[in-house]
């Protein structure tokens, strides 16, 4: 399941954070790359242990843990710190899967990566190629959001960022284990509170049926979810 989230940042937010960081040293891409990425990948990031990259995850990590439809799409155990990555004109990342394990260095945080994050940070109007391309079951999904917009993908897919030929791409992207593992039950667990959420604001979160199938929601999280 592909989710695109809206508004994760306001435009606006999103600007600034892109303009606060822009002016950073920005270093090798390869830098947090699987031996199997490595070669395929051409882009720059922040480092990791910079402190403007600390400000500006922490600015990300709180938009996150805000917004609903992430909350539901993802259900969160653990998100590996958000990193960012610039492509120039000439960058891309050819096609890749994420690394099963990833582990932080700064922390010790090991986690299994469930689902991919692209938050992007620069509007498509200025930059052109720069699209992240998903293999899913039914081909290729191309995207390329709005600033501030983020698409929530799979880890187990294959991926990859076409080249950039005018412009600049910044954007921020992490990993992140699920409480859930399996994705198809995150997708029904995900389309169930869709549902109740819709009919909740309607009846209200009183009525009857409302009550039940929030039953089955959470009893259904504590059959699959790992704390
Ligand atoms: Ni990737």
């Amino acid at each position: 399941m592909l989710v695109a989230i809206p508004e994760v940042l306001s435009p606006q937010a999103a600007a600034e954070l892109r303009e606060q960081i822009a002016a950073e040293d920005w270093i090798d891409g390869n830098a947090t790359s699987g031996a199997g990425a490595a070669s395929v990948k051409r882009n720059r990031q922040l480092a990791e242990n910079a402190q403007a990259t600390h400000r500006a995850q922490a600015q990300v990590s709180a938009a996150l843990m805000d917004n609903s439809v992430f909350l539901s799409a993802a259900l969160p155990h653990s998100v590996f710190p958000p990193l960012f990555n610039r492509y120039g004109p000439g960058d891309g990342f050819g096609l890749h899967v994420d690394n099963a394990i990833r582990f932080h260095a700064e922390t010790g945080a090991r986690i299994r990566t469930d689902l991919s994050c692209t938050l992007f940070l620069t509007d498509p109007a200025e930059y052109e190629g720069g699209e992240l391309e998903i293999e899913g079951q039914f081909g290729m999904a191309r995207y390329k959001l709005p600033a501030g917009h983020a698409l929530l993908y799979p880890s187990t897919s294959l991926h990859q960022v076409t080249p950039v030929t005018a412009g600049t791409r910044i954007s921020c992207f992490f990993w992140l284990q699920s409480l859930v593992a399996d994705h198809a039950a995150r997708e029904m667990l995900y389309d169930l509170d869709q549902t109740v959420q819709t009919l909740s604001a309607e009846r209200g979160k009183s009525d009857a049926q409302v009550l039940r199938l929030t039953a089955i929601y959470h009893n259904l999280v504590r059959r699959w979810a790992q704390v």
